[in-house]
């Protein structure tokens, strides 16, 4: 299908889903706007922007001040904020879109000079809720800022992903394979960690802040911080985890891969090929009605027995993953959902009426407690790492003969392994849309 089409009926399920939203909620139309840009504290400089994602769920155009209304039974309008300015570059829809943009036909379109004119456009809607953050004027305009109850349900119906979406995410995943094969070459030929964002961004073929997220490049046993973004250490790395994705139309792909050196360790080679081993049979698992937390438990059992074969650990899988030992190796979620937002919205919610469902006690990092269902895409990311702050206790403590100290010791310097896909659930088997892409 076209992505006109694709998108009109994006747009038209989004609608009817609004349309419940809001009767469910009493309010009678609901104004989002694109947003205004975030200014550094006592600067002139603007964080790079990004649209307010509830904006994005209905309408790709891009850059700040825009807003959109919507009403039931109506055309949403779109009110278009397209200053003539000569500091920074504004274009036509045509120039931006290359043509008559594939969405615009969805929305009653209003130009708009100037800020005022886009509230002119808005008016004052009675009984209508504003989600943004530009507050004065949807105060000025009588909106209800920012309902609490309303954005959960709204952002519960952002995990069933439209075909439209899908798509996007596809080709996120196309662009983010992309990078991930030109970093993949730079590591391998003795790059450093800056030297590899730039080939991975180079391959995306983007600016930095045009990425899903800021890339995460760990060369050796900076693998061991999940969120490492410094990129000033090592070069000729024996490890590397890379954690980096693209943007389509800005849903984002998420996607992870650990690279070994032909010199490094073959202990740590082995270990990568049995997280490879068992996050794989982790995505194939994922299905219809499975919650999400039991699939996080499995991956526990999985890397437990790893930790045992390997001689790591000195426990059965079962004692591993109840007095905690495989958690100070796994300390994150198994995996979120993914769209418009990386750690895409609405992962803790047990229905659309915002109701909480706060993860179990014993994983207290789990980002999705949802029950999988067809539509949703998440990442499923087990990892295996070699933190020292999380080490210290058992090794301090009374379990410190059950973990093979010098084995850790000395697999330390690699630091960790992480593999993360992008997978869709359906009605039958799961389509792991990474591994489409790149696979392995
Ligand atoms: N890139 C962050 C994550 O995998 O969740
Ligand atoms: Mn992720
Ligand atoms: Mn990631």
């Amino acid at each position: 299908m076209d992505l006109k089409s694709l998108f009109l009926d994006h747009l038209k399920e989004r609608l009817a889903y609004a349309e419940q939203a809001l009767a469910a909620n009493g309010f009678d139309a609901l104004v989002i706007s694109s947003g205004a840009a975030y200014t550094h504290f006592a600067d002139d400089q603007d964080a790079p922007f990004r649209p307010t994602p509830h904006f994005r769920h209905y309408c790709p155009l891009m850059g700040p001040h825009h807003a959109l209304v919507i009403r039931p039974g109506k055309k949403p309008l779109l009110a278009r904020y397209a200053p003539e300015d000569f500091w920074y570059e504004q274009l036509s829809l045509e120039a931006i879109w290359g043509g008559t943009p594939f969405w615009v036909e969805g929305f009653e379109l209003v130009e708009c000079p100037s800020l005022d004119a886009v509230w002119e456009a808005v008016g004052k809607p009675t009984l209508a809720a504003y989600i943004g953050n530009e507050v004065e004027r949807a105060e000025t305009a009588g909106l209800g800022i920012n309902p609490v109850k309303l954005t959960a349900y709204l952002d519960w119906g952002r995990a069933y992903k439209s075909a439209y979406e899908i798509r996007n995410l596809e080709e996120a995943t196309v662009l983010g394979a992309k990078g991930h094969l030109a970093g993949r070459k730079a590591f391998l030929a003795g790059a450093s960690e800056l030297e590899i964002h730039h080939a991975f961004a180079q391959g995306v073929g983007c600016l930095d802040h045009e990425l899903a997220f800021s890339s995460i490049v760990a060369l050796n046993e900076k693998g061991a911080t999940l969120h490492y973004e410094n990129k000033r250490t090592h070069k000729n790395g024996e490890t590397m985890i890379l954690d980096c994705g693209a943007r389509v139309r800005d849903y984002a792909s998420d996607i992870t891969r650990t690279v070994t050196s032909p010199t490094c360790d073959a202990r740590f080679v082995a270990l990568v090929a049995g997280m490879e081993k068992l996050q794989l049979e982790l995505c194939a698992a994922v299905k219809n009605a499975l919650p999400f937390g039991q699939l996080h438990h499995q991956a526990h059992l999985k890397v437990a027995a790893l930790l045992k074969e390997s001689g790591i650990v000195h426990a059965s899988v079962e004692e591993s993953v109840a007095k905690g030992f495989s958690r100070a190796f796994l300390p994150h979620g198994l995996g979120h959902h993914l769209g418009i937002q990386v750690h895409d919205v609405g992962g803790k919610l047990a229905g659309p009426d915002g109701t909480f469902q706060a993860p179990p006690a014993e994983y207290p990092s789990l980002r999705t407690t949802r029950t999988l269902e067809p539509r949703q895409i998440v990442t499923i990311e087990p990892g295996l790492y070699f933190i020292p702050m999380l080490l210290r206790p058992f090794r301090e403590g009374e379990h410190a003969s059950r973990f093979n100290w010098t084995l850790i010791d000395e697999l330390s310097t690699l630091g960790g392994i992480r593999i993360e896909d992008n997978v869709l659930v359906t009605e039958g088997a799961p389509r792991n849309l990474t591994r489409e892409h790149l696979p392995n």
